[in-house]
């Protein structure tokens, strides 16, 4: 887990290779960390998101992820992902897992030694925090991911703590 930390602070200002948006499946922004990355990296980011081919009217289906430049951030790539909306996915454990090992693929497969997240679908999208947490900490704990950096910036004290006290009780399983 060493090479896992969280952070409380503004996604759109991590100095990594990779940050993480929690977007939605038409990909063309929206509000929360969405909103904050697409005013952080300027209009050039819309416009590479349009570039990314519509399927049945969906960019990126729950549960995948798609990669742009990150233009004005100083993160050199963002990566969508879309994480499950809780009270309505058959299946929200799952969805959210597979975000975030898509994205983690997709650093990979693009060199990136260092990726930031959000909290994945803890907004608007409702999913309750600690169940959330150790969803994504399981993820982000898995072999082939153990040598990337991998942080976690979380927005306020509350959500902050969550994650501490999961990280904590995973560091003493792992
Ligand atoms: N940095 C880090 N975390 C942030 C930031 C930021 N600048 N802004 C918001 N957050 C936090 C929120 O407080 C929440 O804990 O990111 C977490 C994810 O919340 P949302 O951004 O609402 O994302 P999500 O719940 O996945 O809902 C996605 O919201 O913005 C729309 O287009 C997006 O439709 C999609 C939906």
């Amino acid at each position: 887990m060493q090479h896992i930390k969280i952070i409380q602070g503004d996604l759109t200002t991590a100095k990594v290779d990779a940050i993480v948006n929690a977007a939605n499946s038409r990909m063309l922004g929206g509000g929360g960390v969405d909103g904050a990355i697409h005013r952080a990296a300027g209009p050039e980011l819309l416009q590479a998101c349009y570039q990314v081919p519509e399927i049945n009217g969906q960019r990126c289906p729950v549960g995948e992820a798609r990669i742009t430049p990150g233009f004005r951030l100083p993160a050199q790539y963002v990566i969508h992902t879309v994480g499950p909306v809780y009270h309505s996915d058959p299946t929200p454990e799952k969805h959210l897992s597979a975000a975030y090992i898509s994205s983690l693929q997709l650093a990979y497969s693009n060199n990136c030694q260092s990726v930031a997240f959000p909290a994945i679908s803890c907004g608007v999208y409702g999913y309750p925090h600690e169940q959330a947490a150790e969803i994504a900490l399981a993820a982000c704990n898995q072999k082939p991911f153990s040598d990337m950096e991998i942080f976690f910036y979380l927005f306020g004290d509350d959500i902050c703590s969550v994650w501490q006290s999961v990280y904590q009780k995973q560091v003493v399983t792992d």
